[in-house]
């Protein structure tokens, strides 16, 4: 596959409901950048599971969200969509990589820190999540891993678990870098935050223009000025500088008008892919990712066949 390019692997962890911030900040980037490289795009269901414990509710958020980056243009002519539980490979590289690193030094991942601040349920999955995500990466000779900013230290847990590797057992592991889309940066939910699922302050991807005018009637705006602020931070993801200064200089002090005006840039921006989403049925989710799956399971098993000889468990 893409010989002498450089090969793309990225994940989504299919943890629930997406939102305009997860648009623009994850798939957009992601479609982008793989309507140009070849490479590999993972539903991280074990990922998942170190925080979701509902079966019904994980199956619906691995077809719905396969649903959203189909719609929103993920080209599998370049993507081998697959899903990381038909790759047992995953989960066994992942073991040979926790007795490899130290306690101390999965100790430091801010991810689990964060999340242990915020009361999740410190299980071991979650403290050895980052070596999971290095299995996923390594296991295909993978050269950049697109993500946002919360996932830079994930990928430098990958480096480190391939050099670790490689200098216990010879080198098997390519380095991976990250690339980090900047474009966007954070976007803003309603009350000004960031647009989050754990704030319930999100503005739905794909939502019907009804549900779009629900949660844009709801941003919180502030009495004083002109310009209400956090409705204006969301615009911008919708018209240029420009088209806002005229349509916000019209509507000084009529923050109705100027929500109106949001709903209907939302609506019709998504408004294709929603209907082109429509159209995608179950059924079509399950054969990309079934066929997906074969192929990403045929790198895989080379290379674990290579790890298994280096460290000693092949006869
Ligand atoms: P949430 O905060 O809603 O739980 P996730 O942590 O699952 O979102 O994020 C999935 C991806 O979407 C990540 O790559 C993250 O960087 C991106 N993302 C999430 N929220 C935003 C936001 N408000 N602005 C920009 N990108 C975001
Ligand atoms: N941890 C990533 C997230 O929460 C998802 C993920 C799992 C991933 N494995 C990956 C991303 C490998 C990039 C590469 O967003």
């Amino acid at each position: 596959m893409n010989e002498g390019k450089k090969r793309l692997f990225t994940g989504l962890q299919p943890s629930g409901q997406m939102h305009i911030g997860n648009y623009f900040g994850a798939i957009k980037p992601n479609v982008d950048m793989f309507a140009e490289h070849q490479g590999l795009f993972m539903v991280a269901d074990y990922h998942a599971l170190t925080s979701l414990k509902n079966p019904s509710e994980l199956r619906t958020n691995i077809i719905e969200n396969v649903k959203d980056y189909l719609a929103a243009g993920l080209n599998t002519n370049n993507a081998i969509l697959f899903k990381q539980s038909d790759v047992s490979e995953h989960t066994e590289l992942a073991w040979i990589f926790d007795c490899l690193v130290t306690v101390p030094f999965l100790m430091q991942g801010h991810a689990y820190k964060d999340k242990v601040a915020k009361g999740l349920e410190p299980n071991a999955g979650l403290f050895t999540y980052p070596m999971l995500m290095a299995a996923d990466i390594l296991l295909y000779d993978t050269d950049i891993v697109p993500v946002g900013e919360d996932q830079r230290q994930h990928v430098e847990y990958a480096r480190e678990a391939a050099a670790k590797f490689n200098l216990t057992f010879g080198n098997t592991f390519k380095e991976p870098a990250e690339l980090i889309s900047k474009v966007v940066g954070v976007v803003p939910g309603t009350d000004g935050q960031k647009m989050s699922k754990s704030y319930k302050n999100t503005i739905p991807l794909f939502a019907t223009r009804d549900e779009i005018a629900k949660a844009v009637m709801s941003i919180v705006t502030d009495s004083g000025g002109e310009r209400p602020q956090n409705v204006y931070a969301i615009h911008t993801l919708f018209k240029t500088e420009t088209e806002l200064a005229t349509l916000y200089e019209t509507n000084k002090g009529s923050y109705k008008a100027l929500k109106d005006a949001l709903i209907e840039d939302i609506n019709t921006y998504f408004a294709p892919m929603r209907e082109r989403r429509a159209t995608i049925t179950d059924e079509e989710v399950k054969k990309v990712l079934y066929e997906g799956g074969i192929k990403a399971k045929a790198i895989a098993t080379v290379k674990m066949a290579e790890v298994r000889e280096k460290v000693g468990v092949t006869l």
